[in-house]
């Protein structure tokens, strides 16, 4: 068994049995939280941090449908607190212990007319708290349904926020940094054109979102384990500076069908006074439980490249024909139509990336467009197109996965739904077999389009319970998933760590649509990392879309240098290199990065950061000795001088640097970089810039 505690968990049992305890601080003592009733019984909390408030009294509750709120009328029937310290080894991670310490309170609650049962459990580290309801077992509340959770957040001022709009369905957005008085006049600006309005609040804005105090206090709000529950956003009350949880509904409107005992995610805030404490946060990870599985063998973190830019960058087709406005699988002989000669996902082009991936040490191969059904994956029929086990005629599956097999790769499945959920789960089982089949350990899944069942929503409780079910299911067969536009990770991977991964917010495809901006991934790591690894799938060296497909919008807004910093920043155990071989191979030197750069970690230490201006980050590959730097820079790019004395003092090594070129760019002059080697030790510093939209990446090998 991988997972261990290390230190044995002490606890220590309650301090006081008489006066209830309503007040709890963190192991340190710099953030306190007190909880109390306000005058009609409703549940309140406040947050202070090195004394300073963060959180103002803040409401919570229920409301319920069909049957009195749990909002109020409450009395405190009984207090516990305990003490936890617990250091466990993450199966893959940022380091390779994490340590889990917190003060905890939990608050019994009985309403009083209603004779009904509610605890609310407190967890306070020194990175922050976590809160969340709990349904105990009792005659008078069963089987509910929650129309609406009323948590408060009470923001003591006009903070700054690097926020998306609350959206049901999509999280790939831009980040849009403003003050929290701005938000609702940037609104409409922030949300796509396309999406259906109906889902947006004029102020709603999704988790995690990331804040910053005009006395420089960084405050993260997001959510734990997110299980049996429905997504929450934030909803803004921009008069008083209080967010208030807004749960994705479910086709009738309903923000969750619950049955004691259960209880809530935790909801999350993060809180500190230095940005990169924000990023070496391991809080949401500690909110959930420990690993679930005995055997962790299985699970291994992946290099990739894959067939794939060619559709996403250079409009080439996941489909074989465009014989088929709508097809029936079983009607449909793909023989006999007529091949559109665009598809890449073809046995010649797959072994050209399995010898790539080969040559230069890759894990794994990633094959979209190799399975039936994409001729119609937007479709009126789509809830019955992909069965996910019938290749295409020119996808030869037993010769592709031997052949890999032969030279020390793998395959990687993928698993497009379009959102047909319930086809999906149909398929399911057949799908996960025939990855037994063949040796495919690791599936990467989707979710684009409007969800079947109609109505059903990407956040909702019946989707976010299928995306578990996917996991868990998966697990079974010692299979890995990366799933895209599925909900965005509350921290799940630490009690299911064969979720490798996840999509959850707007990736390097979206340079291939429209260009990111160039601040993007210096706000991902604060915000949507929070909560777990995402597949940004960086790597790509050919900046200039329309030299990839003369028809695309598109312009990678990055240098070069600064996509290989990503592989640092972006913490992942999925990496893919994702650009397509021909252009790696323009650029050998560079490459080598990728080709070092580990996918699992023993050490990470932030050295420097601010949402939305740069990040700096340095980690020790796991089970070795050598360090990797990246830098990722906004478009004013970002100056400084490292100092390398997290290097071991007795040590001797020699540093790669990979950075921008004098006169780089990521608009104009994105591909200028520079190599150099130097010896360095712990006393060593490094005058380095990133260029606008720039980066560096360093290899600090031991001698
Ligand atoms: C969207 C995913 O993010 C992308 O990676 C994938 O290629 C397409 N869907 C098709 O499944
Ligand atoms: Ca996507």
């Amino acid at each position: 068994m991988k997972y261990s505690i290390l230190i044995a968990p002490l606890l220590l049992f309650p301090l006081s049995a008489a006066a209830y305890v309503t007040s709890v601080a963190s192991p340190s003592g710099n953030i306190s939280l007190d909880f109390d009733l306000q005058a009609d019984g409703r549940p309140e909390y406040k947050v202070d941090y090195k004394t300073r408030p963060v959180v103002l009294a803040s409401g919570l509750g229920l409301e319920l449908a069909d049957t009195p709120s749990l909002m109020s009328g409450f009395e405190i029937i009984g207090t516990d607190t305990l003490s936890f310290d617990e250091t466990w080894e993450p199966v893959w991670g940022e380091s390779s212990h994490i340590r889990n310490h917190y003060r905890e309170l939990l608050a019994h609650l009985r309403q009083r007319d209603t004779d009904r049962l509610m605890d609310i459990r407190f967890r306070v580290y020194d990175d922050g708290i976590g809160f969340r309801y709990e349904f105990p077992t009792q005659p008078n509340l069963v089987y509910f349904i929650v129309k609406d959770e009323h948590s408060e957040f009470a923001m003591t001022g006009d903070h700054v926020a690097w926020w998306i709009a609350g959206d049901y369905d999509t999280q790939e957005y831009d980040y849009t940094e403003s003050r929290l008085s701005e938000v609702r006049g940037l609104m409409k600006g922030a949300i796509s054109s396309n999406a259906s309005q109906t889902q947006f609040s004029p102020t709603g804005v999704q988790t995690s979102l990331q804040l910053r105090t005009d006395d420089g206090i960084y405050i993260n709000i997001h959510e734990a384990a997110l299980v049996d529950y429905s997504t929450m956003h934030l909803n803004l009350d921009d008069d008083k500076m209080v967010f208030e949880s807004w749960l994705t509904p479910d086709a009738q409107g309903n923000k969750g069908h619950l049955q004691a005992p259960c209880k809530s995610p935790w909801r999350t805030l993060i809180i500190s006074d230095d940005a990169c404490d924000m990023l070496s946060s391991n809080l949401i990870y500690n909110l959930n439980d420990p690993c679930a599985y005995d055997d962790t063998s299985w699970i291994k973190p992946v290099k990739y490249v894959g067939v794939w830019w060619e559709m996403i960058g250079g409009g080439k087709q996941w489909s074989y024909t465009f014989d088929l406005p709508s097809v029936k699988l079983d009607e449909t002989d793909y023989t006999k139509t007529k091949p559109h000669g665009q598809h890449p996902a073809n046995t010649e082009n797959v072994k050209r990336y399995i010898d790539f991936a080969a040559e230069h040490g890759f894990d794994q191969v990633l094959v979209e467009g190799w399975n039936i059904g994409w001729e119609d994956w937007f479709g009126h029929s789509k809830d019955y197109v992909f069965d996910f086990v019938t290749p295409y005629p020119d996808f030869d599956i037993d010769y592709l996965n031997e052949y890999a097999r032969s030279k020390g790769v793998r395959l990687m499945m993928h698993h497009e739904t379009s959102g047909a959920v319930r086809n999906y789960e149909r398929h399911m089982q057949a799908a996960y077999d025939l990855m037994d089949k063949y040796g495919y350990n690791a599936v990467k899944s989707g979710y684009v389009g409007d969800v079947m069942p109609r109505g059903e929503h990407h956040y909702g409780q019946w989707l976010n319970n299928h995306y578990l079910y996917a996991v868990t299911e998966a697990a079974k067969h010692k299979i890995m998933v990366n799933a895209h536009e599925a909900t965005r990770p509350t921290g799940l991977a630490r009690t299911y760590p064969n979720l490798i991964g996840n999509e959850s917010a707007r990736g390097t495809e979206y340079e291939s649509f429209a260009g990111n901006k160039p601040s993007h991934t210096t706000v991902l790591p604060f915000t949507r990392l929070q909560g777990g690894p995402m597949d940004y799938t960086p790597g790509i060296f050919e900046m200039d879309m329309k030299k990839v497909n003369p028809n695309s919008q598109g312009h990678v807004n990055s240098t070069l240098a600064r996509q290989l910093a990503l592989y640092v920043t972006m913490y992942s155990p999925l990496q893919m290199a994702a650009d397509v071989p021909e252009v790696y191979e323009r650029f050998m030197d560079a490459f080598q990065f990728i080709k070092d750069v580990p996918v699992d970690w023993e050490e990470s230490k932030y050295l420097a950061a601010e949402p939305g201006r740069y990040i700096v980050a340095a980690r020790k590959g796991k089970g070795g000795n050598d360090w990797y730097v990246g830098c990722t820079a906004n478009e004013d790019g970002y100056e400084s001088i490292l100092s390398l004395d997290f290097l071991d003092p007795d040590k001797k090594y020699e540093a790669t640097i990979y950075a921008d070129a004098k006169d780089a760019n990521y608009l104009t002059n994105p591909q200028a970089y520079t190599i150099t080697t130097k010896k360095v030790n712990a006393k060593t510093k490094l005058k380095l810039k990133a260029a606008p939209g720039g980066g560096y990446a360093i290899s600090i090998k031991q001698l």
